[in-house]
């Protein structure tokens, strides 16, 4: 049995579906109790029996920002302490035969993307790292990232805009929470087979091996690719590193 986190609680949003259900159960794994935030109840309580005693669900709406303070109150006075944060949830504001265009959008899709994306792990951030630095002795937090911050041409601009300003987090949250031990850092998945792709699953294979979105060896990432790179972000074994943004991508961005 794994129990290198044993003794320690994670919060991982998007936690009912695709990565952060993979990080929730890999965490789970490793000895982590888990607080599953999702605003799906129904996949949170699916991950939540899969895990079995160790965890407890949360049913929030991220893009409701006023909500948040009291969520991460919640989730202390179920389990104490909070060690490890990942901000995983997040959306892109259209449908994969939907273009997001810089001259075409509206004011709602913007408020839901950045909302979603960047608001919530922004205020999460603050009231879970106040609590790490309040408690001492450390923590971690990983953010999900994506490939479309660091693309032009197949990019979502608000998308991609919202995991431009993670990146930028990740950077400034590692500056100030270093002292405290707090270790901050992002993943930056490439084209990964989770809902968020469903209407494109048929043509995932297609994608990677060739145009815009090929990576350097041809293979779709699969939800699991990406939560054991933030399980070894949450290890000891990664004590030197903060700030960083680790592409999961398969080299779609080098
Ligand atoms: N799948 C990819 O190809 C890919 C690529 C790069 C980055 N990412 C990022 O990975 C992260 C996880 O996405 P995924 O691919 O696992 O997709 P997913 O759709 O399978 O999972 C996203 C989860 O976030 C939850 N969520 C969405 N809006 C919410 C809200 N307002 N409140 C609470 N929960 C909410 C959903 O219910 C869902 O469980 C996202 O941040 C996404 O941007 C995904």
């Amino acid at each position: 049995m794994d129990t290198a986190l044993s003794g320690q609680v994670a919060l991982v949003t998007g936690s009912a579906s695709g990565i952060g259900r993979a990080t929730a159960l890999m965490l789970a794994a490793a000895g982590a109790q888990i607080a599953l935030v999702d605003r799906d109840a129904v996949g949170l309580a699916a991950v939540a029996s899969v895990i079995g005693p160790n965890t407890r669900t949360f049913e929030a709406d991220l893009g409701n920002g006023g909500s948040l303070p009291g969520l991460v109150s919640s989730v202390l006075a179920a389990f104490g302490r909070i060690d490890i944060l990942v901000n995983c949830a997040g959306i892109t504001g259209i449908s994969q035969t939907e273009r997001q265009s810089v001259i075409d959008f509206s004011d709602a899709q913007l408020d839901a993307v950045l909302g979603i994306n960047l608001r919530a792990p922004l205020i999460l951030t603050r009231e879970v790292g106040k609590h790490m630095v309040v408690r001492g002795g450390g923590g971690r937090i990983v953010n999900v990232s994506s490939s479309s911050a660091f693309r032009a041409t197949t990019s979502p601009p608000i998308y991609a805009a919202s995991k431009a300003g993670i990146n930028a987090l990740t950077r400034s949250a590692a500056a100030e929470l270093g002292p405290y031990g707090v270790n901050v850092n992002s993943v930056a998945p490439g084209p990964t087979r989770t809902s968020m792709l469903a209407s494109a699953d048929r043509h995932l294979e297609e994608l990677v091996k060739d145009g815009p979105l090929a990576n350097l060896t041809h293979t779709v990432s699969e939800p699991d690719d990406v939560a054991a790179v933030i399980r070894f972000l949450c290890l000891p074994d990664s004590r030197q590193m903060t700030g960083q943004v680790l592409h999961t991508s398969a080299g779609l961005v080098v």
